[in-house]
């Protein structure tokens, strides 16, 4: 389809959206957010850009539509497998020697990632003793999560990636089936804390062990990238893990040299021990060195 806008027009959007809704979008992707409007101009029939803009302005209920189109709320369970199991083999034994991890699912969707890594932690016997908090800016999507409920037609992939992602059971002993949905367990759900936070306009709000921002950093442009990767190397603890998409990365960011990446392919990251503390460290060695 073609553009049928400037820039400018897109930016002015964005602008007056984040003015009437506190909702700010500035700093995405523009080739995301062309997107995201075409397919908004095409489902609201709108002609052209003044439209849509009149129309989400006046109408809540419509602006909660673009909203739904805006967040790209698409999530699986376990997605990318290899990505869980080596959460299970290289950043779990880590996790066992706290007395109680926090981990934050940021970009949490309607749940699916956060009750997957539940299940791992209880399946690793840190459940009980970790707090999750999973979060996004999409009401919609976090009214579902809370609710654990999900349609039955989904399940198929969820449990082939179940296993693949090394899962000791089968996911159906994690729910149970009503007519046309599934129900999670209240258990896994009770260790999961869902909230509105936005990593747009947000700060920090707790210390963390593990960060998960998984097919989130895609949709934002370099300035909200780094953003957004300063509030989880603030939020993790010394030594604390963050885990990606398979399509993003810390490289090419001003956090490049902070975080280590764990070896294979997945997107796993470790913060780096601050380098004045490496030195420092140096310092004392050679110190001693020079006494002996
Ligand atoms: C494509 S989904 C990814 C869901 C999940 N992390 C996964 O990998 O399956 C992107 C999610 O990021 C959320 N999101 C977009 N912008 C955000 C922001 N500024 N702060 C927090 N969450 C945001 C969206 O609402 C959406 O639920």
């Amino acid at each position: 389809m073609p553009t049928r806008y400037t820039d400018a027009q897109l930016q002015a959007l964005m602008e007056a959206i984040c003015q009437r809704y506190s909702y700010d979008f500035r700093d995405y992707s523009l080739p995301s957010q062309r997107r995201r409007v075409n397919q908004a101009l095409e489902r609201f029939h709108c002609p052209d850009l003044p439209a849509l803009q009149e129309l989400v302005l006046d109408d809540a209920v419509a602006f909660g539509t673009l909203l739904q189109i805006l967040t790209v709320p698409v999530t699986q369970m376990f997605r990318d497998p290899a990505f869980f199991r080596a959460v299970r083999e290289q950043v779990v034994p880590v996790l066992k020697t706290y007395p109680s991890p926090t981990i934050w699912v940021a970009g949490c969707c309607t749940g699916e990632e956060a009750l997957s890594l539940a299940i791992v932690l209880h399946e690793e016997g840190l459940l009980e003793r970790s707090t999750i908090y999973a979060t996004d800016i999409n009401p919609q999507a976090l009214a579902t999560a809370a609710r654990g409920v999900y349609p039955l037609h989904r399940l198929d992939d969820y449990g082939a990636n179940y296993l693949a992602a090394g899962g000791l059971g089968q996911l159906a002993d994690y729910y149970t089936v009503e007519h046309a949905t599934v129900r999670f367990q209240q258990r896994l759900l009770d260790s999961i804390n869902f909230a509105d936070h936005s990593l747009s306009t947000d700060s920090v709000f707790i210390e963390t062990q593990l960060i998960f921002c998984r097919n989130v950093l895609i949709y934002f442009n370099k300035a909200l990238q780094e953003r957004a990767l300063g509030l989880f190397h603030d939020s993790l603890c010394h030594r604390g893990f963050l885990g990606l998409g398979s399509k993003e990365s810390t490289h090419f960011s001003r956090f490049a040299a902070d975080f280590e990446p764990l070896p294979g392919p997945e997107k796993l990251y470790r913060k780096r021990a601050p380098s004045h503390a490496a030195s420092l460290y140096a310092g004392r060695q050679s110190h001693a060195r020079n006494e002996t």
